[in-house]
């Protein structure tokens, strides 16, 4: 298994639990709950660290992505510019939740904290391409583009 290898290949390395992370990440997607235990024996830390680590970076996944991702600036210079009513109906839009993927798998909904962009806020990437100034009918541009 990918998960063990990597373990094995950082065990024993100082400050290893972040690129450890990051590559399981890399090679499968997201970070699976079974795979915390063993991250935790190989690195000689607790279960309770490991779980800390993943939940507290946002850049980490639990759960597959879906097929298109869109990640949505909540960071203040966007709210600033009404992000989080535009963030209502991006969720509508997608029909997806905030942090969630959607059943059919086809999209995630991410929330990220500053794309630096800030004066053109509410900003999003949609699949790696950035998004500014995004109003009602940007959202449904987006909509349709992550429809396919
Ligand atoms: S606050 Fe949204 S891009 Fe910086």
């Amino acid at each position: 298994m990918i998960v063990e290898q990597l373990v094995v290949t950082h065990a024993g390395s100082r400050g290893a639990l972040l690129p450890l992370l990051h590559a399981i990440q890399r090679e499968i997607g997201f970070i699976p709950d079974e795979a915390v235990p063993m991250i935790a024996a190989g690195l000689n830390l607790s279960r309770a660290d490991v779980h800390g680590v993943v939940t507290f970076y946002h850049d980490f996944r639990r759960q597959p992505a879906g097929r298109h991702v869109v990640k949505f600036c909540r960071a203040e210079a966007c709210q600033a510019r009404g992000s989080a009513a535009i963030e209502t109906a991006m969720a509508l839009k997608l029909g997806v939740a905030m942090g969630d993927t959607r059943d059919d798998g086809h999209i995630s909904l991410e929330a990220v904290y500053c794309l630096g962009l800030c004066a053109t806020g509410p900003n999003a990437m949609v699949d790696g391409q950035p998004f500014s100034r995004i109003d009602h009918a940007a959202v449904s541009r987006i909509a349709d583009m992550v429809s396919v």
